[in-house]
């Protein structure tokens, strides 16, 4: 791949591709069908993809914590911070991953949140079934672990933070704290 591609919000003819990167990234992000992705489209904060018109090589979808969006992990956020954008998918196509577009949108995130006055981004990465690889980027990107979730669905997540230039508050999230 040659440099960074454009970071764009996502048109609706960018889902089918979107859906197969989606399914190459399975078990580290949920499957998800046209349909889902499609609603997704509709009420997320943030859908971008990484790529020209016609090309999506990586995508990103988040909810900042005033949507409303019943997510598990943003929902166990949710409970316990505000002022956040939850990052509930990123995938990158295997054939260009480890050339910085995880980073990339990572990095128009923290532009976006700011822009409306967030403060944290947050994140959860699986645990069971594990995902080496993920956790490698998020820590590598500064985010830090402030919980673990057991979903309804069998996964453990690992739920991870990272605070935004700028901001000055301390983590409120805490593992032992109930909702
Ligand atoms: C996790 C994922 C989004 C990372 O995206 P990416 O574009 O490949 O990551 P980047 O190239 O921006 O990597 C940034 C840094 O993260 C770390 N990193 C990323 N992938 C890594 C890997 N496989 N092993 C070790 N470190 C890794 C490195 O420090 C890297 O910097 P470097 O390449 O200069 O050493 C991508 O691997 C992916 O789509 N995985 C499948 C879906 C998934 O698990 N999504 C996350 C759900 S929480």
């Amino acid at each position: 791949m040659r440099g960074i591609p454009p970071i764009r919000d996502a048109v609706r003819d960018d889902l089918p591709t979107v859906a197969a990167i989606n399914t190459a990234a399975a078990p580290g992000v949920s499957l998800l069908t046209l349909n889902e992705l499609e609603d997704l489209w509709h009420r997320a904060t943030a859908f971008w993809v990484a790529g020209e018109a016609n090309e999506v090589a990586a995508y990103l979808i988040g909810f900042a914590d005033t949507a409303a969006y019943d997510g598990e992990e943003f929902g166990w956020f949710r409970a316990r911070e505000a002022g956040f954008l939850h990052i509930d998918q990123v995938a990158v196509a295997p054939s260009a991953r480890r050339a910085g577009l995880g980073r990339a949108l990572y990095a128009h995130a923290a532009r976006a949140a700011q822009e409306r006055t967030l403060t944290w981004l947050t994140c959860g990465v699986n645990l069971r079934p594990p995902n080496p690889e993920s956790l490698r980027f998020h820590a590598a990107i500064g985010f830090r672990e402030v919980g673990r979730l057991e979903t309804r669905d069998g996964l453990l997540v690992s739920l991870e933070q990272t605070l935004l230039d700028g901001g000055t508050r301390r983590p409120t999230c805490r593992r032992s704290r109930k909702r």
